[in-house]
């Protein structure tokens, strides 16, 4: 039997898919809406044959109607490659995005979940992150695209929800890892597997010792759903992340050891803005929903280097 029809904006990305994935497993119904900009087709091929799924291809800076029950708004480029590559068309997608997104959800009366970001706590003071924590971001630099548009996103789901009574649910995602990251976007964890499986220079900005924690994307959906479950009364923010703490050295190491590289540890400037520490405080999310992660670095990166293997 089916149990609910389900929009997932960005279902063709990294973490879209996967919660595509889960959703239809669950026994859902599930459209996916995306623009392919940062995802990719083969993230979902698999998922076709499922006649209770359904690829639209539409940018969400576009209106969209359609009947369901829930959305999962995810659409937007993640990395600050892809981000910067049109800054405009990030805020767009974030703010319209949402507007679009809130103003379906209002006329359907559909539950509507916004993943947001840790970057909305910019370069924090308060370490580790709690949800009261205003952040302490640049509104003019080059990382303002995704930060501020995010922000502005959560501003336009609580007023959405203060004025016009729409069931929202906000969740600050962390660094989040696993299969089917895309290859060339930067992003830490994907960078140094496959510099590690190509034997080349591990590339690391700064000194290596600003910490990152890294979540494994199996714990992240598990969080969302949790979330999503949550009655009308709990909005969040809520942090979903992992508060394991490594630093970079210690990351590019574990990789070495893991995929069993011959490579060197190569340093490089500090991009700019870039946060020094970032790390979830999750004593709300444990609270509220129950929720903590279980999956431990090792066990995540040998399935994210596994998937790497495949493609690189
Ligand atoms: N991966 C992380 O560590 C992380 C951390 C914090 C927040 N998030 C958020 O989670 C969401 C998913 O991130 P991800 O890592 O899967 O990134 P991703 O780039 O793999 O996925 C984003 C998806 O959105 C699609 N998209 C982009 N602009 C669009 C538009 N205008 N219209 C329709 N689709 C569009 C892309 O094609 C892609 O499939 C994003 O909103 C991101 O900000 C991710």
């Amino acid at each position: 039997m089916i149990k609910k029809r389900i929009l997932v904006t960005g279902g063709a990305g990294f973490i879209g898919s996967h919660l595509c994935e889960r959703l239809l497993h669950d026994g859902n119904e599930v459209i996916s809406l995306d623009n392919y900009f940062t995802g990719d087709k083969q993230n979902i091929v698999y998922l076709l044959d499922n006649p209770y799924f359904e690829a639209v291809r539409h940018d969400v800076t576009i209106p969209y109607y359609v009947e369901v029950d829930e959305i999962y708004n995810l659409a937007c480029p993640a990395s600050p490659i892809h981000y910067q590559f049109d800054a405009i068309q990030t805020v767009k997608t974030s703010v319209i995005g949402a507007i679009n997104m809130l103003g379906l959800a209002k006329r359907i009366k559909a539950k509507i979940l916004q993943a947001s970001t840790s970057e909305v706590y910019g370069d924090p003071f308060v370490h580790p992150q709690t949800e009261d924590y205003w952040g302490n971001v640049n509104p003019i630099g080059i990382r303002s695209c995704y930060d501020e548009g995010k922000r502005c996103a959560e501003t336009l789901f609580m007023d959405y929800h203060r004025m016009n009574n729409v069931d929202i649910k906000i969740i600050r995602i962390f660094n989040t890892y696993g299969p089917r990251m895309h290859p060339h976007d930067g992003r830490v964890v994907s960078n140094f597997i496959i510099q590690a499986l190509k034997n080349e220079d591990i590339t690391i900005f700064g000194d290596g010792k600003q910490t990152r924690s890294f979540q494994y994307v199996g714990d992240l959906i598990e969080g969302m759903l949790k979330m999503m479950e949550t009655d009308s009364s709990f909005v969040g923010p809520v942090n979903i992340g992992n508060p394991h703490e490594f630093t970079m050295l210690e990351l590019a190491e574990k990789v070495i050891e893991l995929t069993g590289s011959k490579s060197k540890l190569v340093f490089c400037p500090l991009p700019s803005d870039d946060p020094k520490q970032r790390k979830p405080d999750i004593s709300l999310a444990k609270s509220k929903l129950h929720w903590e992660p279980t999956v431990q670095l090792q066990e995540g990166l040998k399935k994210t280097i596994d998937y790497f293997k495949g493609i690189v």
